[in-house]
Parts: structure tokens; sequence; C-alpha cells
């Protein structure tokens, strides 16, 4: 539960969450009109931060809205929420703002709605998780990290109700991602991961796990995975800031593996978590 007192910032204030409204004209509730970031936080500093903002500027270009903040004015209002030295995750959402009636054209001449907040970053289960497939019933421009995110939900729920922790997204008979993560399998001790493209968001997790394979000479591909191929890997793991690399251990009902973390995610996990605390230290 988020406390009702945290101060949050929405349009230039800074506000106990209870005061922070915003219009029921507001594009982001009537069209889901808005894109968002996720931030990890460790040691009172935000983890990868410029490439966030990189993939919050793309986002915004992909929807043709303008970037409101400087990088610098994003950083200023981040340590103003950021509170002590816990894990910590920032979210921001900017929406194309307050149309004058509901309209799916652009409104002309309005000031989009900019919202951040700070809260805990719950532990990541490190035993692994369950997951399932489901077919991919996403947009085509699954690139832009957009709050319009039906689709992820109901995957999710459905995971959810299965006893999961996420839902595999198939298009295609390829497995691209997760409803909220990246998607990592290890076939023939050959790490895989799907390329960047339209088809799934570029991760900020995904991308540093690929840098910490490569710096490692760990043997990688960034090429398609068959369905077939997931559910024959030996190892299987989803990315995403906030669940950090987190091994999957059963996938639609049968044992990943040897039903455990393997001994590669061991090695990058081990790996992942430096960069943390080298973020945390410096
Ligand atoms: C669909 C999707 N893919 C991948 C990710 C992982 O991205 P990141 O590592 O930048 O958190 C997310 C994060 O929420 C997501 O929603």
């Amino acid at each position: 539960m988020i406390s009702q007192d945290l101060i949050v910032y929405l349009n230039g204030e800074f506000l106990p969450l209870h005061q922070a409204k915003v219009s029921v004209l507001d594009r982001g509730f009537l069209f889901g009109d808005g894109v968002y970031e996720v931030i990890p936080v460790y040691g009172g500093k935000p983890f990868r931060l410029a490439e966030h903002l990189e993939r919050l500027d793309n986002s915004l270009a992909g929807i043709r809205m303008d970037q409101p903040l400087t990088s610098e004015e994003w950083g200023d209002m981040f340590a103003r929420l950021i509170q002590g030295m816990e894990d910590q995750q920032i979210y921001l959402q900017i929406t194309r703002g307050v149309g004058p009636k509901r309209d799916h054209a652009f409104p002309k001449g309005v000031a989009p709605t900019v919202f951040a907040m700070c809260t805990p970053i719950a532990p990541i289960p490190a035993s692994g998780v369950k997951a399932i497939t489901v077919p991919d019933i996403r947009w085509q421009w699954c690139h832009i990290k957009a709050v319009t995110l039906l689709a992820n939900v109901l995957q999710r729920q459905q995971a959810v109700e299965g006893g999961c922790a996420e839902a595999i997204l198939i298009r295609d008979g390829f497995a691209l991602e997760g409803a909220a993560s990246n998607l990592f399998a290890v076939l023939d001790g050959v790490l895989l991961t799907p390329p960047k493209g339209n088809d799934i968001l570029p991760g900020i997790t995904r991308d540093l796990v690929v840098e910490i394979a490569q710096d490692n000479h760990i043997p990688l591909e960034q090429r398609k995975i068959l369905e077939d191929e997931l559910h024959n890997a030996e190892e299987v793991w989803l990315t995403s800031s906030t669940r950090e690399v987190l091994p999957v251990i059963e996938l639609d009902g049968k044992t990943v593996g040897k039903g455990q973390p393997g001994p590669l995610w061991l090695r990058m996990n081990a790996l992942y978590q430096e960069h943390k605390e080298v973020l945390r230290k410096g």
C-alpha cells in the first residue's frame, strides 16, 4: 500500500498523494494517450538514468509528443522524491494532457500532464518463479512504453490466476517477451534473447544483461526464440527494472531445467548485483 501522505510530483508541484488529482478529461484517463518509465533506485541513486531518459525520449517521439523536462530537471525532481537509501522505484508518466472535449485527434495548445512518484521495490524471489505462455494480443508498436496496457494487464492477470508470476507472449510461433519483462533462454549453453524491434520493449535491464554477457565472454545470440525452443530451454529468465534477472523454474506446468535457478543465472545474477553495488558505493 502506498501511503496517501507520500510526496509526489504533479505538473510542477510537490504534494501529498491524496492531493494529486487529474481531470477526467485527461487523455491518459480517456484514451491511455501517454507514456511512462520505471527507474530503479539503489543507495539513493537512479540506476541507468541516462538510458531510461533516452528511452523516454524515444517513446515520446513515437507518440509525437515533446519532452516536457530537460534531463537536469528530471534529475532534480527525482532527487526530491527519493527518500532514504533503501531500494526504490521511480514511476513517471506523461500524458497528452487535458483536452477541451473528448476527441481522438490531438488537442491544440494543451500542456502535458506530468506525474512522478517514488515507492519501495519489493525483494526479488531468488528461488525462481512459474510462468505461462499466452498469445500476444498487443498492438504492433510494442517498442513504445505506452500507458495503454490493457492487453498486458489481461495477460498478467491470466498468469496470476494460474499461480504464475508472468505470462510469456507468443506471436507467429516466436516467444517475444513477458507481459512486463524481457525474455532470455539458455539453449545448448548459449544465451538467447529476441532482437530489438517493434515487437518488444527495448528493456534497460535486457541491455545490461547483454552488456554483461558480452563483457564476460558468455556466448550470446540476439535472435528470435521459437516457442518450441523456449519449452526445451535449459534455463529461462525474465528481466525488468523491478524484478532484475528472474529465473523461471516452471513453464506451462513443466519443469525448466532441473526446476531450480540454473548455473548461468547464478553467474549472471552475481554480475548484475555487482553493478548495483558499484552504484550504491559510487
Ligand atoms: C513489456 C515489457 N517488456 C520489458 C520490460 C522490461 O523493461 P526494463 O528492463 O526497462 O524495466 C517491461 C518493463 O516494464 C515491459 O513492460
